[in-house]
């Protein structure tokens, strides 16, 4: 037999990158690939790229550019370039980097195994087309490969919501759901393969509408359905869109016990004329009162949410409303980005906030949702909760998992075993952990 050929892939962005980037390990396994952790002895690197902001896209043009010298050491080595900026990018990628052999997008990674022999041809490849065919139906079968408790499971992808700042209904395309036959049989693989907690991926996931037996299914029915699959013990989804949180999923947050109680529910912005350019489709207020209802059906939801400063037009009125609309929800962790124009969407054509406007309300707004996320994390301390370990720690002895609300939590104790969950107290807090000991 041959000797296995080594594929490195570095993943950026995203949780659905990371589910992408397992998918096309597992299809290059198929024409003899085995993954390794390091770029110094592949046969071919793969970036699986993000182009949510100009950061995030530029990251690869610079990673790409430090490949020369191994390059230059095996003339053998093949550079790709997938994710969601070969998308955006296609052949303007080779243009500007001739290091790069191959470029695919987000719905056609499939045909890696294809690409690859094109590539050992000696030829270049670029496919970005958005095909007919579904990619998870032409992957490989088998099993997952999975070594941890915890999973990703893509259910949805696409999105058909244009909000104005946003590139990802031209890089992912429009909304399409898998059908629910095959999301229930990869969650019963990964259960026989020790999986107790999935996380269903969607670009906006409770938008999910996927064919059962019996028509349409949306997203609380089928979680409900995974809930019964014995071994499955926790289900959590990301992400979401306030429009689409329908009632039943509101309800299943207070009775489907296997639904943790964590929520990332973006808003952008607390001001209704910067939602209305943003082209959100809600307003502050109705976000607030849907809040409201999922608070009262499970009190403790932990929320999580996505902020945009500097969004052009904004005013430091609009922005003060942000602050406002924080404060009245009261996140117990956030993301926060300066608003960064994407090519092709429509914000990017309009005039936008001094930077210095914008790096100065960013601060602002990171204090206001961390000094929240501390108050949520201290407000743990001295109560139980339970945890499922994922891996050891830093420290000697120390394991680290999730608890419901998704804090990270270590104990030291030997008896703590990776897979197990348990009941634990929290004693104390680090900057982003909690310390805890077994009850
Ligand atoms: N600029 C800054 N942040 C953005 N996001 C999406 N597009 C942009 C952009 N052009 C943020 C949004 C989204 C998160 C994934 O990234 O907050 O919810
Ligand atoms: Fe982008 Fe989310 Fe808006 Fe869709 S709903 S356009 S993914 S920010």
């Amino acid at each position: 037999m041959a000797e296995a050929k080594k594929l490195f892939i570095k993943t950026y962005g995203c949780q659905m990158n990371v589910y992408d980037s397992e998918r096309m390990a597992e299809a290059l396994g198929a024409s003899g690939y085995v993954t390794t952790d390091s770029a110094d002895d592949a046969d071919m690197i793969l970036l699986n790229t993000c182009h949510i902001r100009e950061k995030a896209a530029e990251k690869v043009y610079s990673e790409l550019g430090r490949f020369k010298t191994l390059k230059a050491a095996n003339p053998e080595l093949k550079i790709g370039v997938a994710g969601c900026v070969a998308q955006a990018e296609g052949e303007e990628i080779m243009r500007r980097q001739p290091l790069v052999d191959l470029v695919v997008g987000p719905q056609t990674y499939h045909r890696l195994p294809a690409m690859e022999q094109a590539v050992r041809a000696g030829q270049r490849a670029v496919d970005t087309e958005f095909p007919e065919e579904d990619k998870f139906e032409h992957l490989p079968k088998g099993p997952r490969a999975i070594r941890a408790p915890t999973a990703f499971l893509t259910v949805q992808e696409g999105c058909d919501k244009f909000c104005a700042f946003c590139v990802v209904p031209y890089t992912r395309g429009a909304e399409v759901s898998r059908p629910v036959a095959r999301i229930l049989g990869e969650a019963r693989d990964l259960v026989l393969r020790g999986v107790r907690e999935i996380t269903l991926l969607g670009q906006n996931v409770n938008a999910y509408h996927g064919a059962g037996e019996d028509g349409d299914w949306g997203l609380a029915r089928l979680i409900r359905e995974l809930a019964k699959l014995d071994g499955l013990e926790r289900i959590r989804f990301t992400t979401s869109h306030p429009n689409d949180m329908e009632e039943d999923l509101i309800a299943a947050h207070g009775d489907e016990p296997k639904l943790m109680p964590y929520l990332h529910l973006p808003v952008q912005s607390g001001s209704d004329r910067i939602l209305k350019a943003m082209n959100r489709k809600h307003t502050a207020e109705s976000y607030i009162r849907l809040i409201e209802r999922l608070r009262a059906a499970r009190p403790d939801l932990l929320l999580s949410g996505d902020f945009i400063v500097g969004f052009p037009g904004e005013s430091d009125q609009d922005f003060e409303e942000t602050m406002a609309l924080v404060r009245a929800v009261g996140y117990g962790q956030a993301y926060s980005f300066k608003y960064s124009p994407r090519p092709g969407t429509p914000a990017a054509e309009r005039a936008g906030v001094p930077d210095e406007v914008a790096s100065e309300r960013l601060q602002r707004l990171q204090a206001l949702l961390t000094e929240q996320q501390y108050a949520t994390q201290d407000a743990m301390i001295g109560r139980e909760v339970s945890v499922l370990f994922e891996k050891p720690g830093r420290e000697a002895g120390q394991m680290v998992g999730k608890s419901e609300y998704l804090h990270a939590v270590h104990v030291t104790n030997p008896k703590v075993q990776i897979g197990q969950i348990a009941r634990v107290r929290v004693m104390g807090r680090t900057s982003n952990s909690l310390a805890a000991e077994l009850v």
